[in-house]
Order: structure tokens, then sequence, then C-alpha cells
């Protein structure tokens, strides 16, 4: 079996493999695909020379078409810069990889004409699923062509018709972190919010008007922080200037606290003797931020996994899981010296 020097040169294609194989081109595909059809180990053993003598790459488009499977999964990420994106997109890729699946991870830059953007080019690959943590309020989704290929809508509490959501339990998580500000006896408590502006509807804010409902503390200030690092450093200094200084701050992700971490330090605020603080989400930056940061730990790897199988099996996949989390007491709120 020897492969001619002009079939050398050029990409070789099934049909070069089959005939330098001795067999046919379904053969070649059952070999790559592992099926429909069993093959002979010999015969198989050939096919794999073959391509190997030809440097034949198997067509991931061509296998899409003929097996209904790209074993490919589309990922849209909304933020590259947020350390817990990265930690779900590491475990979901090593999820992934261990099931002989490809991710295809794109940006959308919390922009949703990008979004949709991003997920038509998705489909057009052939995707086996999409996952996306949506730059759109759920009232919004409706736009997203969800009969496509499955969609697995990330930090989604709400159901998503024809589409499958898994999220943290953001109202229980929230509700449990204020209530440990409380339970140490803080009594003006401000939470920096990545979505103020979404009000009553964002389970977040929910969740901290539910802890203090349970008391006779007065609700503190919410003040919009937009997820971001400079988000988080902006309100906690309006929140240093204002007549209301706070003697606890609940920030609702990580990248906020770090912002309000430095606004505090800036302005020699001992932490937590003056003001006292509890993050959300647990990432990385949080356990090496000084102090280091009380967290609600969301958990990464467990999000990750159901978010794959339900991209792998959606039939059998509930419509909306929810995600506990784990309080992680620290420096920040006064539990560690
Ligand atoms: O979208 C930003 C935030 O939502 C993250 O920091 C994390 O909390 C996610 O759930």
């Amino acid at each position: 079996m020897e492969a001619s020097s002009t079939e050398k040169k050029r990409r070789a294609t099934r049909a070069d493999v089959a005939r330098l194989a001795g067999v046919s081109t379904a053969v070649v595909s059952y070999v790559f695909n592992n099926g429909p059809r069993p093959v002979a180990a010999d015969t198989a053993q050939q096919v794999r020379e073959a391509a190997e003598k030809l440097h034949y790459r198997p067509n991931s488009v061509a296998r899409a078409l003929s097996t209904g499977s790209s074993k490919t999964l589309g990922i849209v990420v909304p933020d590259l810069s947020n350390p817990f994106f990265s930690g779900v997109y590491s475990a979901l890729e090593t999820a992934a990889a261990r099931n002989g699946y490809s991710t295809l991870f794109m940006a959308s830059h919390q922009n949703p004409e990008k979004e949709m953007d991003r997920i038509s080019q998705l489909i057009a690959r052939e995707v086996d699923a999409i996952i996306i943590a949506s730059a759109q309020p759920t009232s919004a989704l409706a736009g997203v062509p969800r009969k496509e290929c499955p969609f697995i809508f990330m930090d989604q509490t709400q159901p998503v018709p024809g589409a499958k959501c898994v999220s943290t339990d953001f109202q229980a998580a929230v509700s449990l972190a204020v209530r440990h500000l409380l339970g140490h006896g803080y009594t003006n408590i401000a939470m920096l919010s990545g979505k103020a502006d979404d009000g009553l509807s964002d389970k977040r804010i929910q969740g901290w008007y539910q802890a203090h409902k349970e008391t006779e503390i007065p609700v503190g200030p919410v003040v919009q922080a937009h997820f971001t690092r400079q988000g988080g450093y902006d309100a906690t200094l309006a929140l240093l200037d204002s007549d209301h200084r706070p003697d606890a701050i609940f920030a609702d992700s990580d990248l906020e606290a770090i912002g309000a971490l430095r606004a505090l330090h800036e302005r020699h605020v001992r932490i937590p003797e003056d003001i006292a603080i509890v993050s959300f989400d647990g990432t990385v930056d949080s356990q090496f931020s000084w102090p280091a940061l009380t967290v609600m730990q969301q958990d990464a790897t467990a999000i990750a996994e159901r978010m794959f199988q339900a991209a792998l099996d959606p039939q059998n996949t509930p419509d909306l899981q929810l995600i506990d989390t784990t309080l992680v007491p620290r420096q920040s709120c006064g539990c560690l010296k």
C-alpha cells in the first residue's frame, strides 16, 4: 500500500483513504466514527494505516452531516475577565474532553448583538449544543433560535421555554450571606449589586430583602456595581462619601468585592473592624486578596457538569436546576483573625 506523490500533496479525503486501504468510503466512516456498523479489526487497522500515510484528518463538518453529531459544544462566554467564568468553563472543558467532546468558545462581551452573532456562527458550525450565560434579560431570550440545537442557559433562575437552565440558587445563597453579616451584629449593611437596575426581578436582590425581612434591622442601600472591579470600587467610594456610611458590605460578585477592597484600603478603612465584607462567587482571587474574603462559594464544577449532561441528554434533564452554595468564612467578615 503506497501513497502516490499527488495524494501526499493535497489534503487527503475519505475517498483517498478508501482507495489506498482497498475498502469502501463507508468503511472509512465507520472506523473514524466508531460505527454505526462494526468493522473487522484487521480492516480497521488497514484503514488507520492508510489514513496515517496520507495524513488524513476527518472533516468534522462532514462528520456532523453524516452522523448528526460534530462532538463539539459551542460556548458563549459573556466576560473573559471574570475568574468565576474561567472556573466554570475550565470544569466544562474537562468534562467535555473526558467524554470525547471538543469545546468551541466565543465571547459576547455582554453585548446582545454580538451574542446573537456568536450563536449564529456556532449553529453554522454544526455544534451539538450551545451553552450560554446570556447578556439578555429572561424576557428577551425568546429571540434566541432555540430550535436549532439544544440550548443550555447558565445563571438563569427562571425556566426558558424550549431550553434547559442551570444556575446557582441565588436567592437562598444571598439570603444566607446577608444573614451571616446580620449574625455578626452589623446593623447598616450595604449591597453592591451587579444588576441593581433590574430591581426586584433579580434573585440576588430578592435574597437581600428576604434576609432583612426576618429581622428588625432596616434595609441598607443597594448600589449598582455592574459585576466589575471598577463598579465595586466606584460604588464603595460613593458609600464612603454618603451620609450613611455602612458598617458592612455585601458584594454580589468577587469582582465587585476586589474593587471595594481597593477603595477601602485607599481610604484607610480597616476591614473588618470598620467595615466588614462578604462576597459572592468564591473565585481563587477571594482567597488571595487581603484580607481574604468571606464568600458564598458557587459550585463551579457542579454547574459545569450539570450543563454538560444537559447538553448531552436534554430529553432526560429537568428544565431548571438550582445548585447550592457553601459559606466559606475568612477574615473579611470578622470570623477569622
Ligand atoms: O455575571 C457575573 C456574575 O454572575 C459572576 O461574577 C457570577 O456571580 C455569575 O453568577
